[in-house]
């Protein structure tokens, strides 16, 4: 159920990339499961987004391989790799990123017009299926200005999945919902991982979202510039004896027990 451990998805190996010389990361590897929710976690400034937009050929890298579903994008980024890849994956990106000037059909639309030869009925058609795949069936009329926090991840997230992608690269999809919404979030990330077998990177923040969708995860940590810690959710809350990990759990334990009127 949780992938083919032979023949993953994504592999990265010995990776560095950073900034005008700067390396944010060094020396990073691991591999992701077809299939699988593979969650990135780490404090603010680690470089998880960095990392996110190495694998997503938004950002060159110094050294290293990335293989994405079949695509080599090296150092090199060969300009044809990153088209091919960009076409087989979706990115959900921080801030969310609709086009405020494009009603949310238009935002949907754009990447089918800019990588497929559909023909217009045809995409029409795409455009309807992946609004209703969020629940925003009957709103393409709107502009992103008149949705809610919640919807707009809603429509980023059917943006993202507008070519029917192998991975979906999500970042911080839940940040600054309020839990009842976060929890619709969560509900259709696992529903696009168990219908549609898409297969999840995410970078999460709420310890609820981290819980409720991971398979396996990876932290990072900005001074050790790599890897801290791997493994399933439970395993390092449990098992790990290092006082990062523990801090970062420990962060949002603490939150918690504020919610259910604790004072920590
Ligand atoms: N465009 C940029 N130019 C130079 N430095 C950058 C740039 N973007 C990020 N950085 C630096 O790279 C480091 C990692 O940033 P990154 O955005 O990847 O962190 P993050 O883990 O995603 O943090 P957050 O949880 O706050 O989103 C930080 O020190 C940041 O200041
Ligand atoms: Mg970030």
């Amino acid at each position: 159920m949780n992938g083919d451990q032979d023949n993953p998805i994504i592999t990265v190996e010995n990776l560095m990339v950073g900034y005008t010389g700067n390396p944010v990361l060094e020396e990073v590897s691991f591999s992701v499961n077809r299939g699988e929710v593979f969650t990135v976690l780490g404090p603010s400034g680690c470089g998880k987004t960095t990392l996110l937009k190495a694998m997503t050929g938004l950002l060159p890298f110094v050294k290293g391989k990335i293989r994405i579903a079949g695509e080599d994008i090296g150092p090199g980024h060969r300009r044809d790799a990153v088209r091919r890849l960009r076409s087989r994956i979706g990115v959900l990106f921080q801030s969310g990123a609709l086009f405020g000037s494009l009603t949310l059909w238009d935002n949907v639309m754009l990447p089918l017009v800019e990588f497929t030869d559909l023909p217009p009925e045809l995409i029409a058609t795409v455009v309807q299926l992946k609004l209703d795949l969020v629940k925003l069936g009957k709103d393409g009329n709107r502009m992103p200005a008149e949705l809610s926090g919640g919807m707009k991840r809603r429509a980023g997230l059917a943006r993202a999945m507008a070519l029917d992608p192998q991975v979906l690269f999500c970042d911080e999809p839940t940040s600054g919902l309020d839990p009842p919404t976060a929890v619709e979030i969560d509900d259709l990330l696992l529903e696009l991982k168990s219908v549609l077998g898409v297969t999840v990177v995410l970078v999460a923040h709420e310890l609820s979202t981290v819980e409720n969708v991971s398979d396996r995860c990876i932290m990072l940590d900005g001074e050790a510039k790599t890897i801290i810690a791997r493994g399933t959710v439970e395993s390092l809350k449990r098992e790990s004896k290092d006082p990062r990990v523990q801090a970062f759990f420990n962060r949002k334990v603490s939150s918690k027990h504020l919610e259910v009127g604790q004072l920590p």
